[in-house]
């Protein structure tokens, strides 16, 4: 299976009244992975590119709690989609080994990251090259 084919765009439950909108993400219900870590980034300029990295591991959901921004995802055998991040109740799910930049946000971008995985510097691909390496040596199939 490749990557670019688990990666997807996952609607939660909003539970909203008149008091204001709640959302729901459960791990292993909402999304396909038991919760360890979550994590989140505020304060990055339009012009700013983040993440740029793969990893052997984790895998991740993002979700723009406020504001927007994007997100490129490349597998490394030529293929890239992008996806806009611009509802507090929709995320990205990300598997492991795939290539991400998150980029383009709003002033106001507040992005939760979500992952399955306690941080480990050692299971982080940040070198694009070394990336390409591992998944065309791989010999996974298309
Ligand atoms: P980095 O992975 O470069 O952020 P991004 O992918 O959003 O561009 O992380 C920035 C710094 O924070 C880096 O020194 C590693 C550290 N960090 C942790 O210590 N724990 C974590 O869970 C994460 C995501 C990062």
């Amino acid at each position: 299976m490749n990557v670019l084919n688990l990666t997807q765009m996952l609607e939660f439950s909003q539970k909203g009244d008149e008091r204001g909108h709640l959302v729901i993400v459960e791990g292993m219900q909402d999304i396909p992975f038991d919760i360890k870590r979550i994590f989140y980034i505020y304060g990055s300029d339009k012009d700013v590119v983040r993440g740029q990295h793969a990893n052997k591991i984790s895998e991740f959901v993002l979700i723009n709690v406020a504001g927007t921004s994007k997100v490129r995802v490349k597998d490394g055998k030529g293929n890239e989609t992008v996806f806009s991040l611009n509802r507090p109740h929709t995320g990205i799910y990300l598997p492991k080994m795939i290539w991400k930049e998150m980029y383009d946000f709003s002033e106001d971008s507040v992005l939760l990251c979500i992952a399955n995985t306690h941080y480990d510097p050692d299971e982080y691909i940040r070198d694009y090259d070394e990336y390409l390496k591992i998944v065309n040596e791989a010999g996974e199939e298309k």
